[in-house]
């Protein structure tokens, strides 16, 4: 946009050119906080960050769910504004805390040609970090839900009806097929259904492309980076 341009977009939409630039502000200065807590880069940070401002600014109804939380960076970015919002959100956070489990065939070498074996057992979470994080966050941690486990015994019981975020970060096939069986129903309207992993490992991009074939859903796959993508539920 020229600078002319940008201009016009000041003098036509003052404010919402503040709640931008004012987004931009908290945007930064979350991710700082949050850098040492989380295996995600800053764009991907950015955009979760975009995302839970969007829920608010359009007030899209529903909890906000992250499935993959190890030491809460992304948590966090999600839970500062979900649990101070006038929608009485909860955010879900659900992780083994015991690290990656198995593999299956899905799984293979990632981007970087790692392989997906070496990951299991690692990536050990610690709920004391995600509790320090979003402390620093400034969540409001009576809206917190930490769901330690691993997500087959987890997920039944978990009391979730409505769904503005859902943020896959679980990497293997198996994982991010049950998060999208278990909770894209519960998605709403306008919510959105995030993939921090569908460039990096051949498995979640399986899981994905098989659910959106089995649902026959044709959204439009939004690129972040090399890996994360998100989508738009209508
Ligand atoms: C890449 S890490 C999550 C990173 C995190 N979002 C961050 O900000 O750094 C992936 C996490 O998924 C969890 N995970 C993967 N599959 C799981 C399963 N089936 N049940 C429970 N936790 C699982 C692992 O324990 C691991 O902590």
């Amino acid at each position: 946009m020229s600078f002319r341009e940008q201009c016009q977009v000041v003098l036509t939409h003052p404010m919402s050119f503040l709640v931008k630039i004012w987004d931009e502000f908290q945007a930064k200065r979350l991710t700082k906080t949050v850098l040492p807590y989380t295996l995600v880069g800053p764009e991907r940070i950015r955009n979760l960050h975009r995302l839970a401002c969007y829920i608010e600014r359009e007030r899209i109804p529903g909890d906000v769910v992250e499935c993959g939380v190890c030491n809460g960076g992304t948590a966090a970015v999600l839970a500062r504004s979900a649990t101070r919002s006038p929608l009485s959100r909860t955010i879900w956070l659900f992780d083994s805390f015991q690290g990656m489990p198995n593999v299956t065939e899905h799984d293979e070498t990632g981007g970087g040609r790692e392989t997906a074996q070496s990951h299991i057992g690692k990536e050990v979470g610690d709920i004391e970090r995600v509790k320090e994080v979003l402390m620093l966050a400034r969540a409001d941690m009576r809206r917190v839900r930490i769901v330690p486990g691993w997500f087959l015994d987890t997920f039944p019981g978990a009391r979730i009806e409505r769904i503005a975020i859902l943020n896959i970060d679980a990497d293997w096939y198996e994982s991010v097929r049950l998060c999208l069986d278990t909770f894209y129903d519960r998605v709403v309207p306008g919510g959105f259904v995030s993939f921090d992993d569908y460039g990096h490992w051949p498995g979640c991009r399986k899981a994905v492309d098989e659910f959106f074939e089995a649902r026959q859903l044709t959204y439009k796959l939004h690129q972040v980076d090399y890996t994360a993508r998100w989508f738009q539920k209508k």
